[in-house]
């Protein structure tokens, strides 16, 4: 048989006018904001303090496991390589070398990394963007290691199985009571297919994220732009079955992680295509987050926006860290009073994260950065502890915050 007839034909096709249409794209025109020198230096202090806690932490981390949160005894919880955040930890390491050029926080990152390695041919997860982009996207971003590039080309592939034409979306899970689960963190994932349409010239990649995406805004949000957790899907007709949460407060609440995904991955996805819908959808979930009547004034969010019991209930910093690090970015791609806003926001995230608060002492923590993170709520697990993915993005917000502010 001819290698490119029928079918096949018809993908060689469309991925090489999708990879095309992603080559083509001119960048993002971006808008600077100005960075205040107070900021910049309280962010190399923090940057500074995280350099040391994660070289403590290499010191304390036994050789085959990853750092996780803090265990309800106090001590260090780690977890294997199958966990959804093996990869921040490595991801964290290779962004503060960026930043010291300290050798001993690479040969750490690569240490941890070959741990991970195998789980490129995981495809019993949605998180593999997690994983994977986190970890090796950054090793590639910085080495440019062949090697790299199929680890995550792999990952890649791997994640697309879970890639249902139907529903339209990539699968979250196989356990729990739902049919065909998706859930709002799952927009996080889609980056390393993004990058991987356009570095292979498989535009089959892109296609699925894209879908991904249209799909999430089609039944994801609600009319005030808060989103579900979850909404189960039948995976034969494509219909929604169900609107749920499992780690919110209520199924009709927002919880507060939830949304920072959401605006993060709407924020990426725009940077990534330039289609405009992805644009409007973040300023609105940005604008429901920074509007929202129980956002603190430190503007470090509740667990949940709906918590009963506010505001004598845990802050999660893990939301603050990752809405910070999008509002960065998308104060670049808008103009004008919205802009400023959006930056000003990530800006007293920022100090606040890198206040006592929230920042560790040197030594203490268990060797993380932030304090004051929430896992599951409501499964009681992980309530007010340090968490390796706030670290993570607290500090790429940190390094962003340099780098974009002028
Ligand atoms: N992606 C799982 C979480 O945010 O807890």
């Amino acid at each position: 048989m001819n290698k490119y007839s029928g079918k096949q034909t018809f993908k060689l096709f469309t991925g090489t006018v999708l990879l095309a249409a992603l080559t083509a794209l001119a960048p993002v025109q971006a808008q600077t904001q100005k960075a205040k020198p107070a900021l910049v230096q309280r962010a190399n202090q923090a940057l500074d303090l995280a350099v040391k806690q994660y070289k403590l932490m290499a010191q304390h981390l036994p050789d085959s496991l990853l750092p996780r949160s803090t265990n309800k005894d106090g001590s260090l919880m780690t977890s294997n390589s199958h966990w959804w955040c093996s990869g921040f930890y490595p991801g964290t390491l290779l962004y503060l070398y960026e930043y010291k050029k300290d050798a001993s926080l690479k040969t750490e990152a690569l240490k941890r990394l070959a741990l991970i390695e195998n789980e490129k041919n995981n495809k019993g997860t949605h998180d593999l963007g997690f994983m994977m982009y986190c970890s090796f996207g950054n090793a590639y971003r910085l080495f440019k290691d062949p090697a790299y590039k199929e680890v995550l080309l792999t990952s890649a592939r791997s994640l697309s199985t879970r890639f249902n034409p139907t529903v339209g979306c990539i699968k979250s899970w196989d356990h729990g009571a739902f049919t065909f689960p998706v859930i709002i963190d799952n927009m996080m994932n889609l980056e390393l297919l993004t990058w991987a349409s356009r570095t292979s010239g498989d535009g089959s990649f892109a296609k699925i994220a894209k879908t991904h995406a249209n799909t999430t805004i089609k039944n994801h949000f609600r009319p005030d732009y808060s989103s579900y957790h979850v909404i189960d899907y039948d995976g034969g007709t494509g219909a929604v079955l169900q609107k749920k949460t499992h780690q919110g407060a209520a199924d009709s609440s927002a919880w507060s992680r939830g949304q920072a995904w959401g605006l993060y991955g709407y924020t990426m996805m725009y940077r990534e295509t330039r289609d405009k819908a992805y644009l409007d959808q973040a300023k609105h979930i940005a604008d429901f987050i920074l509007n929202n009547p129980n956002l603190p004034e430190d503007m470090i969010p509740y667990w949940d926006y709906n918590a009963p019991g506010i505001p004598d209930v845990p802050r999660d910093a893990s939301a603050g860290a990752v809405a910070a690090s999008a509002l960065l970015e998308l104060s670049r791609y808008t103009t004008g009073k919205d802009a400023t806003r959006y930056w000003n926001a990530a800006e007293k995230m920022l100090t606040s994260l890198s206040s006592p608060a929230y920042l560790a002492k040197e030594g203490e923590n268990n060797d993380f950065i932030l304090m004051h993170s929430v896992g599951s709520f409501p499964h009681k697990s992980e309530v007010d502890v340090p968490l390796s993915y706030a670290d993570y993005y607290f500090v790429e917000a940190l390094l962003r915050y340099k780098q974009w502010g002028k």
